[in-house]
């Protein structure tokens, strides 16, 4: 295919060599001269692991040259643009490079009678596609986005020092746009790499390259301040990291990544409890760990906010323990939910299939009889009855028996769900007003 890319820096000139040495035909663009002058005698602007050696083939068989924006935009049938997004001082991306070259493709797509698609690579905010590349293309161009050009968000997940590899064995090849778009051509691209292909909406691919980005800070962090305590107390943090890496059930895996209710349990805050006084008694700060805790409380306070807009009428909860099939209420977050809403005068009836009152023992017992001394009469033993009484049905726990009432949800109730129990399936064309936690 013949490509056309705007923006020579990592990403484009990365992207530009690659693409030549699948034997596409690619036309680089970019501001900077010193950039453009070093691709076009075959050399590399930037220090990468094998990309000298990439550009000097593809500059050598003529598969990668560097011309201006007209002549980049003709001779190609899409545009990758791959420009700059620095953080403003602020923390705000700076947009003004994407909206310039986008004004300058637009200009370009004005005089092109062909469809062309443009992809953007350069990361954005999620709403920046709709929001400023569709405008300034449609503006500049006189055109219409969908019926005379198409706009893929395409995020570019490689690694500096790594990204050539990163290039040919993504984790994961990301295409955004509708059909009218065109994404089979730019999925087209890449029939050669053996990715996962995931078609998705332009919001979703915006938010993805956020999400990665901050998640592997997040793991940076967690292991420098797991590193910093081990050290501290004697202890070899490479021993206990590998360790902790050999668990993909529930330490490297999908475990515990779904937006839902906040954590709780007799395990997680006491043993991060502890773990924070260690510290504590070390002298050592770990802003991190201290901040999960918090992160926690202010989830609960989220959805407490979602319930006080009524106050006065019935509310029906659905689930106590900390999580479903388990009776075990100790440090529940769904009892500290209760126990708020009691407090502030809220009429309540509760029920949980897994919680039998004359079942519960020890400190298990204690703990609820010490948290809700009256639950005894808020304790409901009937689902069916509990879910027609209450104006407001709070779902905090995913049980099957719920799913066959949910035909029966009466357009005055509301419904908040805190664990996804509702798919967006399940809610759609219903009458019930429905309020998802975190989606
Ligand atoms: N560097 C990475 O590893 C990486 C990885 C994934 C995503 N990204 C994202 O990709 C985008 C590009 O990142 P980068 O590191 O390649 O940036 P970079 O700063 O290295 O390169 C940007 C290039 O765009 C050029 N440019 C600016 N305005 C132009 C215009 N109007 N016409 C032509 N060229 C123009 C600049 O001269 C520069 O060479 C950013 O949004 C970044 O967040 C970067």
């Amino acid at each position: 295919m013949d490509i056309s890319i705007f923006g020579m820096g990592y990403v484009g000139t990365v992207s530009g060599a690659c693409f030549a040495s699948m034997g596409h035909r690619v036309i680089g663009v970019d501001a900077n001269p010193v950039k453009t002058g070093s691709i076009a005698r075959g050399e590399s602007p930037i220090l990468e692991k094998n990309l000298p050696e990439l550009i000097s083939e593809g500059v050598r068989s003529g598969r990668l040259m560097m011309s201006g924006p007209e002549e980049a935009v003709s001779g190609s049938c899409m545009t990758f643009v791959c420009v700059g997004t620095p953080g403003n001082g602020n923390g705000s991306p700076n947009t003004e490079y994407i909206r310039r070259v986008c004004s300058e493709i637009g200009g370009c797509l004005k005089h092109k009678r062909d469809f062309h698609i443009v992809v953007i690579r350069s990361t954005l905010l999620p709403g920046g596609t709709e929001e400023i590349v569709i405008p300034e293309l449609e503006k500049s161009s006189g055109k219409e986005a969908g019926a005379d050009f198409g706009v893929i968000f395409h995020p570019e997940f490689m690694r500096e020092g790594s990204s050539i590899t990163d290039f040919f064995h993504p984790p994961m090849t990301v295409i955004a746009g509708h059909g009218e778009n065109r994404p089979e051509a730019v999925s087209g691209l890449y029939s050669g790499i053996d990715a996962p292909l995931i078609m998705t909406e332009y919001r979703v691919a915006e938010t993805i390259k956020f999400v990665s980005n901050a998640f592997h800070a997040l793991k940076i962090a967690f292991a420098n301040e797991i590193g910093s305590l081990c050290k501290l107390m004697n202890i070899d943090s490479h021993s206990v990291m590998d360790l902790f890496c050999r668990d993909d059930k529930l330490n490297i895996s999908r475990a515990y990544l779904k937006p839902g209710f906040a954590f709780g349990g007799s395990c997680l805050p006491k043993d991060l409890r502890a773990l924070n006084h260690r510290a504590k008694t070390l002298d050592l700060d770990l802003p991190l760990m201290r901040s999960i805790l918090d992160a926690n409380r202010i989830h609960i306070e989220r959805t407490l906010s979602l319930i006080y807009p009524y106050r006065g009428r019935r509310i029906g909860i659905l689930g106590l323990s900390f999580k479903a099939g388990t009776d075990d209420l100790r440090e529940s977050p769904m009892v500290t939910l209760v126990e708020t809403l009691i407090g502030k005068g809220f009429k309540i009836s509760l029920y949980d299939r897994n919680i039998s009152i004359p079942m519960l023992t020890g400190a298990n017992r204690e703990y609820i009889f010490r948290e809700i001394p009256h639950i005894c009469s808020i304790l409901s033993h009937e689902l069916e009855k509990l879910v027609e009484d209450s104006d407001v049905l709070v779902i905090g726990y995913s049980e099957e028996e719920l799913r066959r009432l949910i035909g029966r949800f009466r357009p005055d109730q509301v419904i908040i769900d805190l664990v996804r129990f509702l798919s967006p399936a399940d809610v759609r064309g219903k009458k019930f007003i429905y309020h998802g936690l975190c989606w």
